[in-house]
């Protein structure tokens, strides 16, 4: 997800430098971005109930990722507005990587010995 993060940004990059094929890419790469977003959503919603900061995080991904996509093309008339766009990346970048973290923590957390070491 992160992986594919970096990977929008050189392909957009790529564009702007006059690969046109890349905007192309972009797009359906930017989709299958959306759909991650999604299963992470879901994965947070059936593995980890209860975890309010997880499924917290995992919701405000789905609603800035969906938000940040629609903000590409279909959210606005004026070049400021459609820039949010890019700017999301950062934000969606951030989420992936907090939940990222707390998914890691919480799997390879040390359950806790209740016997002393001696
Ligand atoms: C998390 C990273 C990103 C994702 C998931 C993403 C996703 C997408 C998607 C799904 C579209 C197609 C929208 C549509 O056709 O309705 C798109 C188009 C586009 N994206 Fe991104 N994007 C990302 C980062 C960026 C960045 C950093 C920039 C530029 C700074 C950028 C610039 C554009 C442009 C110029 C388009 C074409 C808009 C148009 O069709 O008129 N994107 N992106």
């Amino acid at each position: 997800m992160i992986a594919m993060i970096f990977v929008q940004v050189y392909l957009i990059a790529a564009f702007i430098f006059g690969d046109p094929q890349a905007l192309d890419i972009h797009r359906v790469v930017g989709r299958v971005v959306v759909g991650f977003e999604l299963v992470v959503l879901v994965t947070a919603l059936v593995g980890w109930w209860g975890n309010s900061r997880v499924i917290g995080m995992s919701s405000a991904l789905f609603g800035v990722g969906a938000l940040q996509a629609l903000l590409a093309h279909d959210i606005g008339s004026a070049p400021r507005v459609h820039a949010l766009h890019g700017f999301l990346a950062l934000v969606v970048f951030v989420l992936a990587w907090f939940i990222t973290i707390s998914g890691w923590r919480e799997l390879y957390r040390r359950p806790v010995s209740l016997r002393s070491s001696s």
